[in-house]
């Protein structure tokens, strides 16, 4: 295909107002309300985490200083942040790890993703007259609950790549949970938000709510005794102290005791369950491997497919701030998208053509229908027709994803590689608590509905089965080394916000702070939403004119990355959100 260089704009739309890209890497960022979107950019030499709060940021990096691997510094953040960030992630969710050997020089890819109880069947989101509920109406409550998967993949990790003793890991989050940590203006906003929510059951409302029932306020002294005690247990009998015994009754009985929605988690759900290595999905670009997480997660390859498409077209020339190169991304993304929806579910269960979704002439071909130079028409974006490796076809499913989630990285002092993406689904989960964290929801990552014109929904639920996710840890490498770790939270705008971030950086040159802040614009289904308050409103009116339906609101990533090279580490926090880059 013609490679395009259509005349860039020559204006600037997407740096931060008022700020130039220079001082976007020195500067600390500003409160997101001055509609800023500056990242300072933080620089080491041998080793860094980036991470969505400052306590589990400088855990981990404490655990790097004293000799620990990426590996064991992964299990401090995460259980800081389960304790600190509980909305997000925690030992009640599951997560993928992305995880680069700097001894074997081999990317490893294990899914912690969660999986549907064996009780469940494809009806679990139907009510009694066949329709789909009503998203909250299914995430409340026991009914969304999916056996936990992050204990077992942080054991998993730890087995093959731990250094330093898995009980000494659990420390730093549980004296965080006995003594206190500050509640963070985000938590106290999001409790506020919450409201009738969080307080449908008692130990949640109990541990977010004041004793007058007010909502938490930033700045409270927060202390964790069940969390505190819940990680002894497991710092003193690894995993299995998780998925049988005392800590899992009470997880079933969370979940089976929850009222009118409760669920069907059981103890030989818990007892059986078991983390995957999963063949990592790379793709090349422009002289680069990207690597990410295949099925159940469609992150990488939606995104394996976008640049795939991309590669057809000279971004660099067009530029970022070329409504051309937006119209490119953003049909790239929906075509995408429509794959997604048809093919994209738990491998395990249905046979998925990942080879041919990824096929280099498959996207060739898909590229042609980006050809023109308007949006494409609702009608022309819809699925293809990959090789498949043995025939077979689904109906298009449906799965309702909000904003949630937590990605951090980790490079230690060998050069290991951490890039994780961790979640407990919906902001809270199913609001549901025991132990000291809250349970997941992730079994709303499933269709709800089973069938669509007659076929069966390959994202449909299943006994024992793994919702699928967007969630996109992902390690771009070259020349067999890594460059770039990276990943963020934000629900099916997972994608989208990883992908934008990997042009940016590899077409547009821009460095880890820059790709952290850049201005949002995603385009999944059809509307073209822009990030409000930022430079991606200018915008409107150029895409407006191209043919799209333009939305503009909040898009709040967290995106966390690190660069490497032979200089060092760069790290970034998404300003977006209260995460910093730690190193030395
Ligand atoms: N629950 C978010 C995701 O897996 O994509």
């Amino acid at each position: 295909m013609t490679k395009r260089t259509l005349a860039a704009l020559g204006l600037v739309f997407l740096t931060a107002t008022g700020a130039s890209a220079q001082q976007a890497s020195d500067t600390v960022a500003p409160e997101r309300a001055t509609g800023l979107a500056v990242a300072k950019v933080v620089t080491a030499k041998t080793h860094m985490v980036a991470a969505a709060h400052p306590l589990a940021a400088a855990a981990g990096e404490k655990i790097l200083a004293d000799g620990g691997s990426a590996i064991d510094a992964m299990i401090a953040v995460q259980t800081v942040l389960g304790l600190v960030e509980p909305q997000s992630s925690g030992l009640g969710g599951g997560a993928f790890l992305v995880y680069y050997d700097a001894g074997t020089k081999r990317i490893t890819t294990l899914d912690g993703r969660e999986t549907a109880p064996m009780e469940a069947t494809p009806k679990l989101f139907l009510d009694e007259t066949g329709q789909p509920l009503k998203f909250f109406d299914a995430v409340v409550g026991g009914r969304s609950v999916g056996t936990p998967g992050t204990v077992m993949l942080m054991q998993e990790a730890h087995n093959r790549w731990g250094r330093k003793d898995w009980k000494s890991l659990f420390a730093p989050a549980e004296t965080l949970a006995r003594d206190g940590f500050a509640v963070s203006p985000r938590l106290a906003t999001l409790i506020a938000t919450e409201g009738d929510k969080l307080k449908a059951f008692e130990a949640t409302s109990t541990y977010f709510f004041g004793a007058d029932g007010a909502p938490l306020k930033a700045g409270t002294l927060l202390k964790n005794p069940a969390y505190a005690e819940t990680l002894s247990t497991i710092a003193a009998g690894g995993a299995p102290a998780f998925y049988t015994g005392p800590i899992a009754d009470a997880i079933v009985d969370t979940v089976r005791m929850s009222g009118k929605n409760a669920g069907v988690l059981s103890l030989a759900d818990l007892a059986n369950y078991r983390v995957e290595e999963r063949r990592p999905v790379c793709i090349d670009y422009r002289a680069l491997e990207v690597c990410g997480m295949g099925p159940p997660s469609s992150g990488a390859v939606a995104i394996g497919q976008m640049l795939g498409m991309l590669e057809n077209f000279d971004l660099k020339a067009l530029g970022k701030d070329n409504p051309e190169s937006w119209r490119l991304i953003g049909d790239a993304q929906r075509l995408a998208f429509a794959d997604r929806e048809r093919y994209l579910a738990d491998t395990d269960f249905v046979p998925i053509p990942v080879k041919g979704l990824l096929d280099k002439t498959y996207l060739g071909e898909r590229a042609k229908l980006l050809d023109g130079d308007k949006a494409l028409g609702n009608d022309a974006v819809t699925s293809g027709k990959p090789e498949w490796d043995h025939a077979f076809n689904f109906g298009r499913g449906a799965a309702i994803e909000l904003p949630s989630t937590s990605h951090f990285v980790i490079v230690d002092k060998d050069g290991n590689v951490v890039s994780m993406t961790t979640t407990i689904e919906n902001g809270f989960g199913s609001r549901l608590m025991t132990g000291g964290f809250l349970l997941n929801n992730e079994l709303t990552d499933f269709s709800f509905k089973t069938h669509d014109d007659g076929m069966p929904v390959a994202n449909r639920v299943e006994p024992g089965k793994r919702p699928r996710s967007s969630m996109s840890p992902t390690i771009v490498m070259k020349d067999g080394k890594p460059l770039l770790a990276i990943g963020s939270p934000g629900g099916s705008q997972i994608i989208g916000y990883v992908a934008q971030a990997l042009i940016a950086h590899i077409d547009w040159g821009m460095d880890v702070g820059e790709i952290v802040a850049m201005p949002h614009l995603i385009n999944r289904f059809g509307p073209y939403d822009l990030e409000a308050g930022t430079g991606a409103e200018k915008l409107a009116e150029p895409l407006k004119a191209l043919g799209y339906e333009v939305k503009m609101g909040e898009m709040n990533s967290g995106l966390h990355a690190i660069a490497l090279s032979a200089d060092g580490l760069k790290g970034a926090a998404d300003p977006r959100r209260e995460g910093v880059a730690v190193g030395k």
